[in-house]
């Protein structure tokens, strides 16, 4: 087990690089490995469960290149992510488009590529796949996005299959849209798609999933109509709080509960779209302190990397595990961790333990390897942060 999130690289070399780049995202590649590896062994006896990797959690090519390798495909939400995956080396046929704004071009692009199937959010966009369809003089492969009305019990932010959300159709809507979509000369309709939410850590949510999705099936049965796949999304969660103790989901029990609670038919196919449980615990960002400031009633340690490297504690209030990699004495201290964004909310947490910290201190806040570089910006006109690899170093 890769609990030794730093042993191909010495804290010296991390703050060699931080003083040159400023802050930036390291990446363990043995952890990726380890974690696709698990995934390849807990579903190696059921051939029917796909898994694509969802690219919207980390697009970095390298890190890319490697899920590719391990025969994963990929769940992408925009043109740019299609780019990506192809780019990558990822086959077009192992490749699903989800998203609720698809743009013409994107959907032009990515029949022209002849992905595997495209996970259709209402009515008006399958009207318009159907038409560049023919234009193309192709046939395109959709999955309906159901919204299940299953709460995802996680934060209100990353809860996306309630009945109120912007995403997919209702369930009532699900089998007039089947009706139209047999109209249409141009769609051939393979699936049902769900997403329920991301950070999802009471598995019973899936379960309870599995059996709407068990219902759908018989009212689709009902009206004549069948699903050769179901995509269950994504969303299984990480340990945040332990990522030394816990780098590796428990995919076993994940993969258990659609292969124990979902009542396949004959030759049906499952999709999963996992993205933050197979890339977050293999990146950490690393940044330096800048400034210790002594408030009246708090301590603040200023780092140089802001929400502009990792927007998630200002944008979802999440915590991720802070460490001082050049703190040597054994003395503790509390410190609200706040970084140089000329906005209050630019603060990465409050009231943290670590150790006693100076000046120049590598600070690494880990589990940033999903939805971390992604979702940096150049607000402030701040520079993007780079990523460095342990093999880089080995
Ligand atoms: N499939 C669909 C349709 C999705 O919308 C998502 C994530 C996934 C799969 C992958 O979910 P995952 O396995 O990574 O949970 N930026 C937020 C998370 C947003 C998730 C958006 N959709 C965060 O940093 O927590």
């Amino acid at each position: 087990m890769a609990n030794n999130f730093y042993k191909d690289i010495t804290t010296d070399q991390l703050c060699e690089i931080e003083r040159k780049v400023g802050p930036f995202y390291y990446y363990n590649t043995s952890v990726l490995l380890e974690t696709l590896q698990s995934i390849q062994q807990a579903t190696a006896e059921l051939p029917h469960f796909h898994v694509h990797y969802a690219v919207k959690a980390n697009a970095n090519p390298k890190l890319l290149n490697l899920i590719c390798e391990a025969s994963l495909g990929a769940d992408c939400v925009s043109g740019g992510e299609v780019k990506a995956a192809l780019d990558a080396g990822f086959s077009p046929g192992s490749i699903v488009f989800a998203g609720v704004g698809k743009s013409d071009r994107e959907i032009t692009f990515a029949l022209e590529n002849g992905i595997h199937c495209f996970n259709v959010e209402s009515i008006p966009e399958l009207e318009v796949i159907n038409e560049h369809a023919e234009r193309l003089n192709t046939t395109a492969h959709v999955a309906f996005r159901i919204n299940p009305n299953v709460d995802a019990h996680t934060h209100e932010k990353i809860t996306t299959g309630l009945n109120e959300n912007k995403f997919g159709l209702a369930m009532e809507d699900m089998i007039p849209a089947m009706r139209l979509a047999s109209e249409l000369e141009n769609i051939e309709v393979i699936g049902l798609h769900f997403h329920i939410g991301s950070q999802i850590l009471d598995l019973e949510v899936y379960k309870a999933l599995c059996h709407r999705i068990n219902e759908l099936q018989l009212l689709l049965e009902a009206e004549g109509f069948s699903a050769k796949s179901i995509n269950v999304g994504g969303g299984l969660g990480i340990d945040y709080v332990h990522p030394n103790e816990n780098p590796i989901p428990n995919f076993k029990k994940y993969f258990d509960i659609f292969k124990e609670n979902l009542a396949l038919r004959p030759g049906q196919q499952v999709h999963f779209e996992l993205g933050r449980s197979i890339v977050a615990q293999c990146g950490a960002l690393i940044c330096s302190v800048l400034y210790m400031k002594q408030g009246h009633t708090k301590n603040f340690l200023i780092v140089d990397a802001g929400f502009t490297e990792l927007i998630r504690p200002a944008m979802y209030g999440s915590v991720h595990y802070a460490e001082n990699l050049s703190a040597e004495g054994s003395n503790s201290q509390r410190y609200d961790i706040v970084g140089p964004i000329c906005e209050s909310s630019d603060v990465f947490a409050k009231n943290y333990h670590l150790p006693v910290s100076q000046r120049g201190d590598i600070i690494a806040f880990r589990s940033a390897g999903a939805y971390g570089e992604v979702m940096s910006s150049t607000y402030n006109c701040r520079t993007l942060p780079q990523s460095f690899f342990d093999t880089d170093f080995k």
